[in-house]
């Protein structure tokens, strides 16, 4: 994938203070800070070439991406090697298939997830869609599954050196 990741010069106010956080507080900063564009917006891009993101904070419980989705656009199948993690649409919409089921995630709503999560996120509108995600504890690993007639099968195992 391209992306760049910078330095963090902006972060969530409402970042956990110790430890790694829960779901729902994870789904809580992905949120406000998807209101906020004013801290982010001057940083998105659009990559035809595949998912634009930039990691905006990261310290040792967490971490914020912000990732741009042209139309068609796609994560694949894949886990977040352990870490919990919310996700909230900022501008446009997206899809999320969960292996139970696919669901529309229009603006301003969010997704949060536990640490065993597999989903498959995907911009299947016809305008680009921005998003804010959060990580506690920061990515380490992801795993990339796909699907056969036995379930499901490891594709690939990514560390966070690779991205
Ligand atoms: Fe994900």
């Amino acid at each position: 994938m391209t992306a760049s990741t910078t330095a963090p010069t902006t972060g969530p106010t409402t970042g956990p203070t110790t430890g790694p956080a829960t779901a729902g507080k994870l789904a809580e900063m992905a949120s406000a800070l998807a209101a906020d564009p004013s801290d982010w917006l001057w940083r998105v891009r659009l990559n035809p070439d595949g998912r634009w993101y930039e990691r905006l904070h990261q310290d040792e419980d967490y971490e914020v991406w912000l990732i741009s989705w042209l139309p068609g656009q796609s994560t694949g199948l894949h886990d977040h090697g352990g870490s919990r993690g919310a996700f909230a649409v900022a501008l446009g919409e997206l899809e999320e298939d969960d292996l139970g089921g696919t669901r529309h995630v229009g603006t301003g709503q969010t997704r949060a997830f536990g640490p065993d999560y597999i989903h498959d996120v995907r911009n299947t509108s016809t305008a680009p869609a921005v998003s804010v995600h959060v990580y506690s504890p920061p990515l380490s690993v992801m795993n990339r599954y796909e699907r056969t007639d036995s379930g499901l099968k490891l594709l690939a195992e990514e560390r966070a050196e690779q991205w």
